[in-house]
């Protein structure tokens, strides 16, 4: 089985996501760019699973060093996660994504942003809590 992982980035009040984008998108602040710069890194040598938006969003320089998977809504969590077995699989989100894929995920690291503004994209704690897989996938 793949060790499966998640990585979020959240506001204060769970905000996640603004106009397809980062509630936060364009603020300046070392504290955003570095949980950016943290993201790439955790990420580097593995395998990073998402949407085709999310994949198509990561910048050149990272494409080299990991390897990216566009997820399809009409595929099976279970059987996308087995073609990776013995690797580490960050599932990149967004919600729909991570809503789908939290009974799998072994390890969250969310980070708390200081961004408290507006959003249309929230973390749900229900996914901490999504219980096992279905039995035989
Ligand atoms: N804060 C963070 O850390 C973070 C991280 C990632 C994204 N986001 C934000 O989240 C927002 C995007 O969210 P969204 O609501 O558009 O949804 P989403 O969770 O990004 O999912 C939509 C896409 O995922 C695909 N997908 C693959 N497997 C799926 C499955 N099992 N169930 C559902 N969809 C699946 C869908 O494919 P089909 O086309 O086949 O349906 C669709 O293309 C953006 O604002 C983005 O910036 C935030």
């Amino acid at each position: 089985m793949a060790d499966v992982r998640a990585m979020c980035a959240i506001g204060q009040r769970g905000q996640i996501g603004l106009d397809g984008g980062m509630p936060w998108s364009g603020t300046e602040g070392r504290i955003y760019e570095a949980d950016v710069a943290r993201f790439f890194e955790l990420t580097q040598g593995h395998v990073l699973i998402a949407g085709p938006t999310t994949i198509a969003s990561v910048p050149a320089f990272a494409r080299k060093d990991r390897t990216l998977v566009t997820i399809r809504s009409h595929e099976q969590p279970g059987e996308v996660l087995a073609r990776f077995a013995g690797r580490v699989v960050f599932v990149g989100g967004g919600p729909r994504v991570w809503a789908a894929y939290a009974p799998y995920i072994r390890l969250w690291d969310i980070n708390r942003l200081p961004y408290d503004g507006p959003a249309d994209r929230w973390f749900d704690p229900a996914w901490l809590t999504a219980g096992p897989p279905p039995r035989g996938v």
